[in-house]
């Protein structure tokens, strides 16, 4: 467990950062490379602990993935290619690499045991185990499949009209995935949109998925090929310096090549709605996913209400979402917010935990939490991660507001999806 000193007080925050690859495309793009045909390339791919969990979990299964210095080969076996692993499969602390990977599993008549790190062992996993059963896979594990550890045993697995009770792209697709080796059509229908990297991904590899509002439908025995996939920036790690800019005095920021993907830009809707100064330029479209660069700079901000449909779009942000809002005038009320509950940490406790110690005025609710902006000055104190990336990285943020020294314990957490972050918050204060 390492404990980082943090930099207090900055003023100002200026400068232009390569925002590291998109965590949720990267794991697709190495899942969908693996069971395509050919030979699949990988630009700008995180080199984040998450992501390296499922390039391992891949290389078990046979699957040859080369590391290089700017890109990532994988030599695509096809899903019939896949090899019953020798060794258990360890998803480290990642949610994406679990679900999705049960999906494919399901499909694959052979056996495998998973298992994760600490957090891991208590996210519900039967949100995507019970439809997979449905399908015909069978799993089991700790309380009946619910945590980890678990084993599974693929094989033929039968298409399936699921109607999910949570937003959860994870869940979708982990059963389009499955849905791909099933004879028939399987579709998923969700009570609000969740990010749809995994269908716009299955096009880019020449597969065919239908939309029609919430339902997501696939056809089974498709043949995916091999493309070269430039992965965009993660606009959830941009979010911490994108709120970084709004609310540290004197602040200029632009982040490049972030991914606009509408299902994730929850936090720019937010961010403008608070009155923020957000501009867009340079926008293209690469393997069928939006990008572009972001600016922003220090303004005045008002609270506001999040709730409702726009939560899957910024359910990852809600941690640094907090902190914005301890810097505007007025409440924000954040609401229908419950999944924070089961992510990494209980994102709910953690992040008023956290902000309470600083001095934040922050209360809980059951699916949220109420935030009464700039009701007091931010102090600096020792926090912890809890081995929770994203609530490290927002203390990280927060600390250059506060006065007295600051600590953040389980820093290490940041790697998960941000190697880079204390490089480039230290060359934004220059
Ligand atoms: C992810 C989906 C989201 C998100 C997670 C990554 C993905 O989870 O919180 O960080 O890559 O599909 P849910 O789908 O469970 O909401």
């Amino acid at each position: 467990m390492k404990k980082k000193q943090l930099f207090t007080m900055v003023n100002g925050l200026t400068g232009t950062i390569d925002i590291p690859g998109d965590k949720s495309i990267s794991h697709r793009a190495i899942m969908f490379g693996s069971i395509a045909n050919g030979n699949t390339t990988i630009t700008n791919f995180l080199e984040g602990e998450d992501c390296l969990s499922t390039i391992d979990c891949f290389r078990k299964m046979g699957v040859e993935i080369k590391r290089n210095e700017d890109t990532v080969e994988i030599f695509g076996t096809g899903l019939s290619g896949l090899k019953e692993p020798v060794e258990i499969l360890n998803v480290g602390n990642s949610g994406t690499t679990t679900r999705l990977l049960l999906g494919i599993l399901a499909g694959t008549p052979f056996h495998s045991c998973l298992i994760g790190d600490e957090s891991i062992a208590k996210r519900p996993m039967n949100r995507v185990t019970n439809p997979l059963r449905q399908m015909g896979a069978s799993i089991d594990g700790r309380e009946q499949g619910n945590f980890t550890p678990l084993s599974i045993r693929g094989g033929k697995t039968k298409a399936i009209a699921y109607k999910s009770p949570v937003a959860s792209a994870q869940v979708k697709s982990a059963i389009l995935l499955a849905g791909l080796q099933s004879e028939g059509t399987t579709s998923v229908t969700e009570p609000h949109k969740s990010r749809d990297h995994t269908e716009r991904m299955l096009r880019a590899f020449g597969g065919e998925v239908v939309e029609a509002g919430l339902t997501v439908s696939v056809t089974g025995k498709q043949e995916l090929h091999a493309v070269n996939i430039i992965v965009p920036g993660d606009i959830s790690s941009a979010a911490f310096f994108l709120v970084a800019g709004a609310i540290i005095p004197n602040s200029r920021i632009t982040l490049k090549k972030v991914g606009l993907n509408p299902t994730r830009t929850g936090i720019i809707d937010v961010l403008r709605n608070m009155g923020a100064n957000v501009s867009i330029s340079n926008e293209t479209i690469e393997n069928f996913e939006p990008v572009g660069d972001l600016t922003i700079s220090t303004s005045a901000l008002t609270g506001i209400e999040i709730s409702g449909d726009i939560i899957p779009r910024l359910i990852d942000e809600i941690p640094i979402i907090a902190l914005l809002a301890t810097q505007a005038n007025g409440k924000t009320v954040i609401k229908d917010a419950g999944e924070l509950k089961v992510k990494e940490t209980n994102r709910i406790d953690t992040v008023v935990s956290e902000l309470s110690k600083l001095g934040a005025s922050i209360e809980s609710t059951d699916d949220g939490m109420i935030i009464y902006g700039q009701s007091g000055k931010l102090t600096g104190k020792t926090v912890n991660s809890y081995g929770d990336h994203r609530i490290g990285m927002m203390l990280a943020i927060a600390a250059c507001l506060t006065e007295g020294p600051m600590a953040l314990e389980n820093s290490e957490a940041i790697a998960v999806s941000y190697p880079s972050f204390f490089e480039h918050l230290e060359s934004l204060i220059g």
